[in-house]
């Protein structure tokens, strides 16, 4: 990420030409708006990325398109409403409990732990949890947890030359590779889901108040049916996936920010103490932890986990100056546009007290969307906010985070942004008052 050119931080629109295909990046605001929300209907999701995701993603809700997205959306929106939130909060606090345990031996050790692993682990403890009502730790979570490792290891190099219109770049040997991983992640959840559909379909095993559950619950609203099996796997997949991923890759940064920032730490230690003090988080208190969201905001804002978003022109088009045309990418990218030269104050800046003021109030509505924008705006957002304030300001109110001398982490566009060489950080434990 850090190779972009500079400019690519100042224009408005970019665009890149190769022998029939054409990519165009947009910063500019208001095309912005254009293309995720007001004409959201004539730039649908790329379908060369879903090509590529469609091996482990089937036909989930990340990338379908038209009808069939709208009755999918429909049907999973009640699954992420408040209430389920309140549903999910003890999970969420379960597995943050076994991380600071798992956090605490590795301080007691000394250790430099790449914090990115822990942040993996306990976010996909909590979508498995939320979805499944179990915690990670049975064979078939943990051989799940492998090869998604091992998908999104390879996901990268069969992502951007299909993004380029060069699917021809891609190794054989890695589709293959990567193909296998999926049918693995496929096999073993669908043998999961499984007991719990056919116990469902015999108007058993209603009692869990799951997102599983939800699933199996939900109706499309036009002809009341139910999803299938397989296409009820496809979402479990896709859920467990945009449920993890992303979150890791938002805490990773964020603590990697923390480590380096020891004044901005010591106050959201201060503020955890105050809120939390040394008992059992409760979801009440997370709209309490003023700092630890704005720092969680301003973590996303410089490390996007969805560093860029793709979707396809479906009419030749204008667009500023140009006239795109059909069947060209549009990317539009969080990452060259939360940190835009002409739209944010210090751009790269580390700053979680610049949303008290007015100067970043219009950067904040024209040059923010880590959860994206319009019709296909993120549906785990606040969940994603949730688990993050909680995961946070526990993290700061029991350890004290500093940086590895001489450890500079390389910042990567995989399937979210991560780091080349991982993200380590010391851990101390802070005495309980
Ligand atoms: C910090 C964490 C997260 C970030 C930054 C994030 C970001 C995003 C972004 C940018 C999109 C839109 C992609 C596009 O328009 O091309 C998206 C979509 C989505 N996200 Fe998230 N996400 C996060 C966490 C979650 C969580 C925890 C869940 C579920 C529990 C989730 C579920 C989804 C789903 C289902 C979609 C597809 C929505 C649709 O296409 O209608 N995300 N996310």
């Amino acid at each position: 990420m850090e190779s972009l050119y500079e400019r690519s931080y100042r224009m408005e629109m970019g665009e890149v030409h190769l022998p029939g295909h054409h990519l165009y990046m947009v910063n500019d605001p208001t095309v912005v708006k254009q293309v995720m929300n007001d004409n959201a209907g004539n730039f649908p999701k790329s379908q060369l990325l879903a090509d590529a995701l469609r091996p482990l993603l089937g036909e989930s809700i990340f990338t379908t398109n038209g009808a069939q997205w709208q009755r999918q959306r429909d049907m999973m929106d009640p699954a992420f409403g408040q209430t389920k939130l309140d549903v999910a909060f003890p999970a969420m606090w379960a597995a943050t409990q076994d991380m600071l345990q798992r956090l605490g031996r590795l301080a007691d050790e000394g250790a430099e732990p790449d914090i990115e692993i822990e942040m993996t682990h306990v976010t996909a403890d909590i979508i498995f949890r939320t979805i499944f009502s179990e915690p990670i730790t049975g064979e078939a979570a943990q051989r799940i947890f492998a090869a998604f490792a091992r998908f999104q290891s390879i996901a990268p190099k069969l992502l951007l030359p299909s993004l380029y219109g060069i699917k021809w770049l891609v190794w054989p040997w890695d589709v293959w590779r990567s193909r296998k991983a999926a049918a693995e992640i496929r096999g073993l959840l669908a043998s999961l889901v499984r007991p719990r559909y056919d116990a469902w379909q015999r108007g058993e095993g209603s009692e869990k108040d799951d997102i599983l559950a939800a699933f199996m619950a939900a109706r499309d609203p036009a002809t009341g049916q139910p999803f299938g099996f397989d296409e009820l796997v496809d979402q479990v997949g896709m859920l467990f996936l945009a449920g993890h991923e992303t979150s890791a890759s938002a805490l990773t940064w964020s603590a990697h920010l923390l480590a380096n920032a020891p004044d901005v730490q010591q106050r959201m230690h201060g503020e955890a103490r105050t809120v939390l003090g040394d008992r059992a988080p409760q979801q009440r208190d997370m709209k309490e932890l003023e700092l630890t969201r704005n720092v969680f905001r301003e973590s996303l804002r410089l490390f996007p986990p969805v560093g860029f978003m793709a979707r396809e022109s479906t009419k030749t088009c204008p667009m500023r100056d140009k006239t795109v045309p059909a069947g060209s990418s549009i990317v539009v990218s969080p990452w060259l546009i939360q940190r835009h030269r002409l739209r944010w104050p210090e751009p790269d800046v580390f700053n979680p007290d610049r949303y008290d003021n007015d100067a970043s109030r219009d950067a904040l509505r024209n040059a923010y969307l880590p959860f994206g924008m319009g019709p296909r705006v993120c549906m785990g957002a606040a969940f994603a906010l949730q688990e993050a304030t909680l995961i946070l300001a526990c993290l700061v109110r029991d350890f004290r985070l500093e940086p590895v001398a001489g450890h500079v982490p390389e910042p990567v566009g995989r399937l979210t942004i991560r780091s080349a060489n991982g993200v380590r950080v010391k851990l101390f434990r802070r005495p309980a008052v």
